[in-house]
């Protein structure tokens, strides 16, 4: 049994494994508050993720991103959907440990390949971006930085969200 009830469970992956509405159903299912640090950072912008690449560039986005891991690292008991690249930052890494039980939803590579096409609101996916390449580069963050890991693969965010509580029970 994991006593997970002071700390916050904390969802990472890459683009499209579902952390979005995984995350909106498992704060549901659990009674705690959603936090999705996309949404955080677009609402405090003003301006979608897309338009923040483009005007203030990926480094200003990664240091918005930073900032709020730290404010949320010293909350309890919320539900964290992270974006895909909040491992990139070994800092964001420590503290989402530290405060949370980390979970990583993972998915094969048709998977995902099919969940991101036709994707234009992701700035990392623009210009036939190879997305095989970026999971490669990734897959060994998510792996360091998950207590464990969920594989979304054909299933519905639903039969996810009771994989999750089953691990965390
Ligand atoms: C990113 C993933 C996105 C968003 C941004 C960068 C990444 O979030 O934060 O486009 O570096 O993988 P999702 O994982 O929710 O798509």
């Amino acid at each position: 049994m994991k006593n997970i009830s002071g700390k916050n469970l904390v969802l990472i992956g890459f683009m499209g494994t579902g952390k979005t509405e995984v995350g909106r159903l498992l704060a549901e299912s659990l009674n705690r508050r959603l936090i999705d640090t996309d949404q955080v950072i677009v609402e405090r912008e003003g301006q979608s993720v897309k338009d923040i690449f483009a005007s203030s560039g990926e480094t200003y986005f990664r240091q918005k991103e930073q900032e709020l891991i730290q404010e949320l690292s010293v909350r309890k008991g919320l539900v964290i959907a992270t974006g895909g690249g909040i491992v990139l930052n070994t800092e964001n890494v420590n503290l989402l440990r530290e405060s949370g039980y980390v979970v990583w939803l993972d998915a094969d590579g048709d998977t995902l390949a099919d969940r991101l096409s036709g994707d234009t609101e992701r700035p990392l996916l623009a210009g036939g971006a190879d997305l095989a390449a970026l999971y490669r580069e990734r897959e060994a963050l998510y792996r360091e930085a998950a207590h464990v890991r969920v594989d979304t693969t054909e299933k519905a965010p639903l039969v996810v969200v009771s994989e999750i509580i089953r691990v965390i029970s």
